[in-house]
């Protein structure tokens, strides 16, 4: 399989007046060609950080540190704001949670999608209406012509992150990143979004970076799922692998907690995400974990592979003695 993005030693850092905040620290993976790949974790967790700097959108106080993004074999880190236009909304979309943060209240939705087709092919949004009404249509918003001339206030939550994901797909994207992408949504819409979302990857052949809180979502809908703890992967492994045998204890914690709440009871993990201004020493997750002991508040506990998956775990090593 063609690796599509490759990220290697990633760091992101938020540079504030008390200290600096590692959202992002010495992340390593790679993304497989037409492959969905879930990104989970609390919140805090670093994940919209990790998207934001793979779509180009870090802003100051938040600072690459290090690291490189190989986008097709290219360093996405070394393109200028004007490479990264011609980029982003073309071969690498994103989508966000709050679709009213991204659509302009005083233009109709129609001229919006004509817009973003616009923007990568030239000419004048005008030219593009018809081209805006098909996309509608691809996202399967009923009557498209005449909601083409809606205002955003005028359409439904669901309704607009349709039309924030026909922007996206505008261009037939060959990466698409959704940060949450239905969060904000009714619970009776959000798995039509998400299928919606699925159908359309496939119909383009793209490939999907899904992030979510919602690790269950994900074991439905991703191929590999990347487990990120304090700034850090703690496992990455297929969904088979992280559906019947979790790892990591924090993966465990986060299935654990899911199948509590199911039960009414809401047992979620005990404790916090540390500060990633100064995190614990040695494994992030010590504090709360249950089956922490010495050497892991003293040594960080390196992405090892084991058993057909990576985990940083102290408990598990490459089948030797864990000294
Ligand atoms: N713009 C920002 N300025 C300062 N700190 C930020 C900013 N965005 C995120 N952070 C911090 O970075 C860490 C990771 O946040 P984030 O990437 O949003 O995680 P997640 O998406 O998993 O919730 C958190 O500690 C958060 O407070
Ligand atoms: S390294 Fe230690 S503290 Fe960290 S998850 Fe493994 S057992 Fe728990
Ligand atoms: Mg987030």
């Amino acid at each position: 399989m063609s690796i599509v993005l490759d990220v290697r030693n990633l760091k992101v850092y938020y540079e504030l007046g008390n200290g600096v905040v590692k959202a992002v620290d010495n992340v390593s993976f790679q993304l497989y060609k037409g492959e969905v790949l879930g990104i989970a974790g609390e919140s805090g967790s670093g994940k919209s950080t990790l998207g934001q700097a793979i779509a180009g959108l870090i802003r100051p106080p938040g600072r690459i540190v290090g690291g490189q993004i190989l986008f097709k074999g290219k360093n996405l880190l070394e393109l200028s704001e004007s490479e990264w236009r011609k980029i982003r909304g073309k071969e690498i979309s994103v989508i966000f949670q709050d679709p009213n943060s991204y659509l302009n209240p005083v233009y109709t939705v129609g001229f919006q999608v004509a817009e973003a087709v616009e923007a990568h092919n030239g000419g004048s949004p005008k030219h593009y209406i018809h081209k805006a009404i098909e996309l509608l249509k691809m996202v399967r918003i009923a009557d498209a012509p005449r909601r083409a001339v809606n205002y955003p206030f005028q359409l439904s939550g669901g309704m607009k992150q349709r039309v924030l994901t026909s922007i996206a797909i505008a261009n037939k994207p060959e990466l698409i990143i959704a940060d949450e992408p239905t969060s904000a949504l009714d619970v009776t819409v959000q798995a039509e979004v998400v299928e919606l979302l699925l159908e359309l990857k496939k119909e383009l052949g793209s490939s999907m970076i899904f992030i979510t809180h919602d690790l269950p979502l994900l074991l439905e809908i991703a191929d590999r799922i990347m487990v990120m703890y304090a700034g850090k992967i703690v496992e990455l492994g297929s969904s088979h692998h992280i559906r019947n045998n979790p790892l990591h204890p924090y993966t465990r914690g986060l299935l654990e907690s899911v199948r509590y709440e199911r039960k009414a009871k809401l047992k979620s993990i005990p404790g916090s995400i540390p500060s990633l201004i100064s995190p614990p020493p040695g494994c992030r997750f010590a504090p709360r974990c249950p089956f922490a002991y010495e050497k892991c508040r003293k040594i960080e506990p390196p992405l090892k592979q084991v058993d057909g998956r990576l985990v940083a775990c102290h408990l598990f090593n490459e089948g030797g003695n864990d000294g």
